[in-house]
C-alpha cells in the first residue's frame, strides 16, 4: 500500500536494527484518515472471504481492526491481555510469549463472541515473530471457528513470523513489508 509506505518513510523512526517506532500514526497517536484507508484496503483484499468477525489483540491492533469491521459491516473482537473485572464468562485463552518484551501474557476472548459459525479475519499492527497471531489462531481453533486469513499493517520481513505462517498455508496480507532497518534506513520488500 503506497500511502502507508510513504507515511512510514516520512514518520517512522528506526530505533535499532530491528525496531521501528511508529508512535506518531499507529502505536500512540493515531491517524484516523490513514486508518480509514487501511480499512478500505483490507476490506478490498478480503471482500470475497465471507468474513463474519474481525479478531485482533489489544491495544494497537484495535484501530485498524475497527476500520475493517466498519467497511465489511461485521463486529470486531479484541483479545484482552489482562484480566478484566467484567470478563467473567467462559473464556477461550492462549499463551503469547513476546520475544521483544521477554514476557508471556495469557490472552483471552469470551466464548460469547466467537463460535463455530464464525469466519474470522485476524488483524494486527505489527508482525514480527508471529506469536500474537499464533495465540489468536489458537483461540479461533478452540472456538471451532474458521480462520480465513491474517491482515497485518506492518510486517517485519526480516523476522520469521510472516514467512512461517505462509509456509503453513495461512493467507497473510501485509500492507507494508520491511526488508531491513539496517544502517538507519527503512527498506521495503519488493512485491
Ligand atoms: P510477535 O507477536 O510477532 O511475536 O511480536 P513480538 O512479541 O516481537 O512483539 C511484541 C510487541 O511489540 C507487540 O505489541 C508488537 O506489535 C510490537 N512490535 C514488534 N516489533 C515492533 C517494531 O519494530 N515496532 C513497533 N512499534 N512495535 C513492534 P504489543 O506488546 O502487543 O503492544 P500494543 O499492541 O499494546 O501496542
Amino acid at each position: 500500500m503506497e500511502l502507508l509506505k510513504q507515511v512510514i518513510m516520512e514518520k517512522g523512526k528506526v530505533l535499532s536494527e530491528d525496531v521501528l517506532k511508529v508512535d506518531s500514526f499507529l502505536n500512540h497517536q493515531i491517524d484516523p484518515e490513514l486508518m480509514k484507508q487501511i480499512g478500505r484496503e483490507f476490506a478490498d483484499r478480503f471482500k470475497e472471504a465471507g468474513i463474519t468477525k474481525v479478531l485482533t489483540i489489544e491495544s494497537s491492533g484495535i484501530p485498524p481492526a475497527i476500520m475493517i469491521g466498519l467497511e465489511l459491516g461485521v463486529p470486531v473482537v479484541f483479545a484482552r491481555k489482562r484480566k478484566s473485572l467484567t470478563l467473567v464468562d467462559d473464556l477461550l485463552t492462549a499463551k503469547v510469549h513476546s520475544f521483544t518484551k521477554k514476557e508471556t501474557n495469557e490472552i483471552s476472548v469470551s466464548k460469547e463472541y466467537l463460535n463455530e459459525e464464525d469466519i474470522v479475519l485476524v488483524i494486527d499492527d505489527f508482525l514480527a515473530n508471529g506469536q500474537a497471531v499464533r495465540g489468536l489462531m489458537e483461540i479461533i481453533k478452540q472456538a471451532k471457528a474458521t480462520l480465513t486469513g491474517v491482515g497485518i499493517v506492518i510486517e517485519k520481513g526480516f523476522q520469521a513470523g510472516g514467512d512461517l505462517l505462509r509456509e503453513q498455508g495461512v493467507r497473510v496480507e501485509s500492507l507494508a513489508i520491511i526488508e531491513s532497518l539496517q544502517h538507519n534506513q527503512i527498506t521495503f520488500r519488493e512485491e
